[in-house]
C-alpha cells in the first residue's frame, strides 16, 4: 500500500471515530424496556432496548429479514420485534421467531452484531471492537463519577460538526476568555497569555502560564485503553454557596462524519445539606447558565467548515489542539497496520 493511500485510511478512520473504544452514546434515561431506541455512533445505526430484567442490550438497527430498522419495533418479552413483519430478535442477534412463516429456517440463527454496554452516572457506553481489541477492556471513567463526595448532572447535545473539533474547542483553553466573554462565570481574566502543556501519567495537560484560578485556565486529557476523556475546572462564584469548583467532566461520540454528540458532566465536590442546596440551585438557576455558555460552544464550532484544518494557522496556543491530533492518528495507524496485518494473515 502507498503512503498516500495509508495516510488517507488514517484520515478517514479519524474522522469517522476511533474503534476499540467504550463510547456514551445515550442517556440512561432514555433507554427503556417499553420501545426501542436508535442512536448513531461512529457512523453505525443501532438500537438499544432493555431486556426483562433492565440490562440494556445493543443490536445493529437492521432487521435480519430485509434491513428494516429495529428501532421502529416493538418490545417483546425482552426481545425486539421488526414492525415490519413480525420477525424476532433477541439481545445477542439471534432470530428467535419468524412469525408469519411456520418453521422457517432463519429461527436460531445469530444474524446480527451484538454490541456491549455499559451504563454509568445516568449514561449508556457501547463498546466499538477493533481488530486489536475486539473485546472491551474495563470502562475507565474519570474519579469523580465514581466518588459519592461528588455530584453533579449529565447534559447532553448533538453538535452539527465532526467530533474533531468538539475536541480541538475542548483543548483550546484560550478561547474561554473571548468566546465566553459575556459569560457570569468566564467573564474575568486577561485576554494574553501563553500556553504549556505538560505529559501526565494518564495523558496531558494544557494550561494558560500566567492564569490560575481566574478563569477556564487548564484542561487535562485522559487517554486509557478504550476510552479518552477530559475534565477542567470553572471557578465557581461564591453566591452560588459552598463546595469547590465546578468541574465539567468531557466526552465527545462522534456522531457521523459531520455531527457528534457531546456529554458533559457539571461536577462539585459537596457534601450534606451543601450538596442539596447545590443540586437545587444548579437546576432553578445554573443549568440554564450553562445551557448559554454551551451553546456559544455549538454555534461557532457549527459555523466552522469541515475542512477548516486544511487552511488553518495554529499558533503557539494550539498546542493542546495538536497534541490530540496525533493522539488520534497514532492511534487509528495502528489500528489500521493491524487490520491489515490479520486481512494477510487471513489470505
Ligand atoms: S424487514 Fe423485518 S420482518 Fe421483514
Ligand atoms: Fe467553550
Amino acid at each position: 500500500m502507498s503512503a498516500h493511500d495509508m495516510k488517507s485510511l488514517i484520515e478517514e478512520r479519524v474522522n469517522t471515530g476511533l474503534l476499540g473504544q467504550w463510547h456514551p452514546v445515550a442517556k440512561s434515561v432514555e433507554i427503556k424496556g417499553t420501545r426501542p431506541h436508535g442512536v448513531k455512533a461512529l457512523g453505525r445505526k443501532l438500537v438499544l432496548w432493555r431486556d426483562g430484567a433492565g440490562t440494556i442490550r445493543c443490536l445493529e438497527d437492521f432487521c435480519p429479514h430485509r434491513g428494516a430498522p429495529l428501532s421502529y419495533g416493538e418490545i417483546h418479552e425482552g426481545n425486539i420485534g421488526c414492525r415490519y413483519h413480525g420477525v424476532i430478535v433477541d439481545g445477542e442477534g439471534v432470530v428467535q421467531r419468524v412469525p408469519a412463516m411456520p418453521e422457517c429456517a432463519l429461527e436460531g440463527r445469530k444474524a446480527l452484531e451484538s454490541f456491549h454496554v455499559q451504563e454509568a452516572n445516568d449514561a449508556v457506553f457501547v463498546y466499538f471492537p477493533s481488530v486489536e481489541r475486539p473485546e472491551p477492556p474495563e470502562l475507565a471513567l474519570p474519579r469523580e463519577l465514581t466518588d459519592p463526595d461528588w455530584t453533579g448532572f449529565l447534559c447532553t447535545s448533538v453538535w452539527e460538526t465532526n467530533y474533531r473539533y468538539a475536541l480541538d474547542n475542548l483543548a483550546d483553553p484560550m478561547h474561554g476568555c473571548y468566546l465566553h466573554s459575556e459569560s457570569f462565570t468566564l467573564a474575568f481574566g486577561s485576554k494574553q497569555d501563553l500556553m504549556k502543556l505538560d505529559k501526565t501519567d494518564r495523558g496531558f495537560r494544557i494550561e494558560r502560564v500566567g492564569q490560575v484560578g481566574a478563569n477556564f485556565d487548564w484542561t487535562e486529557f485522559e487517554v486509557h485503553p478504550g476510552a479518552m476523556f477530559c475534565f477542567l475546572d470553572i471557578p465557581y462564584p461564591p453566591a452560588a454557596g459552598p463546595g469547590g469548583v465546578f468541574r465539567i467532566i468531557g466526552f465527545t461520540t462522534p456522531v457521523d462524519e459531520r455531527t457528534c454528540k457531546v456529554f458533559f458532566w457539571r461536577m462539585r465536590q459537596v457534601t450534606g445539606l451543601a450538596r442539596e442546596s447545590f443540586r437545587f440551585l444548579y437546576r432553578a438557576k445554573l443549568e440554564e447558565n450553562h445551557w448559554r455558555v454551551l451553546e456559544q460552544d455549538r454555534v461557532m464550532l457549527e459555523g466552522m467548515p469541515d475542512d477548516a484544518r486544511r487552511r488553518e494557522m495554529l499558533y503557539q496556543h494550539d498546542l493542546g489542539v495538536s497534541r490530540i491530533r496525533q493522539i488520534l492518528t497514532r492511534a487509528a495507524k495502528s489500528q489500521i497496520e493491524a487490520e491489515l496485518a490479520a486481512r494477510e494473515a487471513a489470505e
